[in-house]
């Protein structure tokens, strides 16, 4: 295949193409340093520049107050779901909110270090993950150390539209889906963190946001890669950084900035995208069949279902054949998965909702 496809996956996903064709101009010769990111030292001047201006990148997308804290960390968003319990939690009982797969797999995650509190768990009460609770079908500890969320469901395509009131315990959410999707109020947040390979850059990279007085919650004696603690007071350069990753994510953000205008113009191009979608799945009489319910509908992954598995499977390879690639839905509960991240441009989803109505006509 020669040509790029409109790339629906949901991660490793689509970049932005200006910044693949920013790293394709400097891949040789990282201006100024004469040779690629790849072989510079993360000791250097210039890799300091790099890290540094990322994270300046996602202060400023973020609008963030002076008392919080970015880093950077390695293993993915599934090592946080250990991490989180093991810096903050202090022996005490966290709060989670289960409303799909990923919130239930950092809820397993957690128990392996201490007790864990569902306050809810949306496939335990409907039989499946289809919403979010609404705020009287939950009570939360006001004692916990803190309540635990998932942004957005990769998977169900479930999410938060505004955060759950905690009180003064601070939330902290796995936003790997939607992370610099939307602008969001940050002091609701105690912890926010995303794996890169959606939003944010390439695979090996996880970006945190930490208030800075839950620094003080990690354990002395833990081992300086488990410690936000100890990576933070690093520079995220404990030990050897995973530098591509970092470099990208800083030309994804540079992108956001400077070519979108920043995250309320993301959102609404965001909001945008995601209503031609659901409108087109609203208005097939039940032919494609969203999973989520309406009110909690992500504006990132858009999972659907035709009335066969027999025509899932031929839309998909009819998509692809046309250059509509990775709509396929997650291995664990299969149908169609259209991913529409910040970097699918509007054409992808025009062109994907040209071809719904078509295969719809053709095939109903
Ligand atoms: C919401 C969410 N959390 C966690 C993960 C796991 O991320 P990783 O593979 O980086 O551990 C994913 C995606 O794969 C995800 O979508």
């Amino acid at each position: 295949m020669e040509e790029r496809v409109y790339n629906f996956s949901a991660g490793p996903a689509v970049m932005p193409l200006p910044v693949i064709e920013k790293a394709q101009k400097d891949l040789l010769c990282l201006p100024g340093a004469g040779a690629s990111i790849m072989e510079i030292s993360h000791r250097s001047k210039t890799f300091d520049a790099i890290i540094n201006g990322a994270k300046e990148n996602i202060r400023k997308l973020y609008n963030l107050p002076e008392n919080y804290r970015v880093f950077f960390m390695q293993g993915g968003a599934l090592t946080q779901f250990a991490l989180a319990p093991i810096n903050l939690a202090q022996g005490k009982t966290p709060d989670y909110i289960v409303t799909g797969t990923w919130s239930k797999k950092a809820s397993g995650e957690a128990k392996t270090q201490g007790p864990v509190n569902i306050v809810w768990d949306g496939k335990a009460v409907d039989g499946a993950f289809r919403r979010k609770p609404t705020a009287d079908e939950y009570k939360l500890n006001p004692e916990a150390p803190y309540c635990y969320i998932t942004g957005n469901e990769t998977i169900e395509g479930i999410e938060w539209q505004s955060e759950p009131d905690t009180g003064d315990v601070p939330i902290v959410c796995d936003s790997s889906s939607n992370i610099f999707s939307k602008p969001l109020d940050i002091n609701k947040y105690g912890l926010l963190y995303a794996c890169a390979q959606k939003n944010a850059g390439p695979a090996g990279v996880t970006v945190l946001i930490l208030r800075e007085d839950l620094l003080e919650r990690s354990a002395d004696n833990l081992p300086s890669l488990f410690s936000y603690k100890k990576v933070e007071a690093g520079n995220s350069m404990v030990n050897t950084p995973p530098t591509f990753a970092i470099y990208m994510l800083g030309l994804v953000t540079d992108w956001l900035l400077n070519e979108i205008g920043g995250l309320d113009k993301m959102q609404a191009i965001n909001q945008k995208k995601a209503k031609m979608l659901y409108d087109v799945i609203d208005a097939s009489n039940g032919y494609y069949k969203g999973h989520a319910e309406k009110a909690y509908r992500s504006m990132m992954n858009v999972p659907f279902r035709l009335p066969s598995e027999e025509l899932d499977n031929k839309f998909k390879a009819d998509a692809a054949a046309v250059g509509l690639a990775s709509l396929g839905g997650h291995r664990s509960v299969g149908g169609l998965r259209a991913s529409i991240y910040n970097a699918m441009p509007v054409a992808g989803v025009e062109k994907l909702v040209t071809f719904m109505e078509d295969f719809q006509k053709k095939n109903s």
